[in-house]
């Protein structure tokens, strides 16, 4: 019997000979427009057009979404940490390290570390709720779910506004007109490293007295006016997934200058337990007030177990010390990336100042189904992991889960947000990349269309 034959590759001029394709008859004009079969003439351009220009030959990029985020030293740092005879696993002292180099390094009073930036979000909706009472918050289309899920998981009633396309943040004007006697809070996110915040929208809730929350889970390091974001709000939210800037497995953090609102984190972060609390005058406070109670199980509040470990808090305060430097390669990857793609295919005009991404914003600049088409083809082939609708999955109001909330068809009156939706996709941009990878990339999006 002959050995199987090895498959050889297609060759330039080795080529099968290409199957003709069959076109459907022409039938002649119906109603103006020239039909054949059932296809209108303008769908069989698109055919045509389509053969025309054949993909070019992607070259094999092997780029995924994140790459070495943990690393070595981050390991070697948890096999020392375990090396120790009967260590403390779970939240203990290098949780509270983290949390007070975590402060350190954003600027602020008090950090709380959590199990993920939903819990993060989670926690952060559960004590404005709880300090401010019920009513609406603002929220964006473009976000993850957490940030919307949260508002709704509290009580809140989720208000949406559309994005600004420059900086895929909030419209401001937006924001201003939707606030009403009942908002409680604007809950912004800086998408994929952009910074959200403009003077007018820090000065409007200002001097209308609500509160601003911001999700900082895509975009820390990112800075507005020289100020890093997180600083700005009342509470800020971080996450150290995998794909994000640093990484602590899971985990995510809460920061605030805020005491009170500090306190009763650390309290809904550990089952709502006032012997949580940091400040003996607030445990006290508890125990006087429940003399019924055992001082060690005071439940205050109705809340959640969403702690972290101390594993995770040794990634993360090893991670901590280089996120600086990996940032700033970061920043320079997304002008690499930027300056070498084409203005007239792409949105290339984002508002970079302050900017902080791990990840590049892909956007068509027109909608052109066809060329979304070809760039998901080129990426798949030459094995670039992508994700359409950029971070979270484009609008949130086509999620079912909104659509119950907020109507079937209120999407619709959010084009920006919808534009991303359907031509906006985001590709990992870390410190290892290879520069030469990134102007292939960016000729390879180039040739297309
Ligand atoms: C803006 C934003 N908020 C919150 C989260 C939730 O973070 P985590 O995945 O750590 O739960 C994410 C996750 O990617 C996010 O992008």
């Amino acid at each position: 019997m002959n050995p199987p034959q090895p498959r050889t590759p297609r060759r330039e001029g080795n080529r099968a000979p290409r199957r003709r394709r069959k076109f459907p008859s022409w039938e002649g004009r119906r109603g103006g427009l020239v039909h054949a079969g059932d296809r209108t003439i303008h769908e069989l351009m698109a055919m045509i057009h389509s053969i025309k220009k054949p993909s070019a030959r992607a070259p094999r990029l092997d780029w995924p979404l994140m790459h070495n985020n943990i690393t070595r030293s981050d390991l070697d740092a948890v096999i020392e940490f375990l090396k120790q005879n009967d260590p403390i696993l779970t939240q203990s002292q290098n949780v509270r390290a983290f949390e007070a180099e975590w402060s350190e390094w954003l600027g602020v009073q008090h950090s709380v570390f959590v199990n993920s930036g939903a819990s993060a979000n989670l926690v952060t909706m559960a004590a404005l709720r709880e300090t401010f009472g019920p009513g609406e918050i603002i929220v964006p289309t473009l976000a993850w779910v957490s940030d919307v899920a949260s508002v709704i998981q509290c009580g809140f009633k989720p208000v949406f506004v559309d994005i600004n396309p420059r900086t895929l943040g909030m419209n401001t004007d937006q924001v201003l007109q939707k606030i009403t006697p009942s908002t409680k809070a604007v809950f912004l996110t800086h998408v994929l490293g952009y910074n959200a915040l403009d003077e007018r929208l820090l000065n409007a809730l200002k001097n209308r007295n609500v509160p601003l929350i911001e999700d900082v889970c895509e975009s820390y390091g990112g800075t507005f006016r020289g100020r890093k974001l997180g600083t700005f709000g009342l509470m800020s939210n971080f996450s150290f997934y995998y794909a994000h800037h640093m990484s602590t497995i899971e985990g995510g953090m809460i920061s605030t200058n805020d005491t009170r609102l500090y306190e009763t984190v650390r309290m809904f972060r550990s089952h709502g337990m006032a012997r949580e609390a940091d400040s003996s005058e607030v445990k006290q406070s508890y125990r006087d007030k429940f003399p019924d109670l055992n001082p060690d199980f005071i439940f205050a509040f109705p809340a959640y177990n969403v702690r972290s470990t101390e594993i995770n808090a040794v990634i993360g305060r090893s991670q901590l010390k280089r996120l600086d430097r990996n940032n700033q390669i970061r920043t320079s990857n997304l002008k690499l990336f930027l300056e070498n793609l084409d203005s007239a295919k792409y949105r290339t005009d984002f508002e970079l100042e302050g900017s902080c991404n791990y990840a590049f914003t892909l956007i068509l600049k027109r909608p052109d189904p066809a060329l979304s088409k070809s760039v998901e083809a080129a990426l798949r082939e030459a094995r670039v992991e992508f994700r359409r609708g950029t971070a979270g999955g484009g609008n949130q109001l086509r999620q079912p889960y909104a659509r119950q909330y907020v109507g079937e068809r209120e999407f619709e009156k959010y084009p920006q947000v919808d534009h991303v939706h359907f031509f906006g996709y985001y590709i990992g941009n870390y410190p290892d990349l290879d520069q030469e990878k990134i102007l292939k990339l960016c000729a390879l999006l180039n040739s297309l269309g």
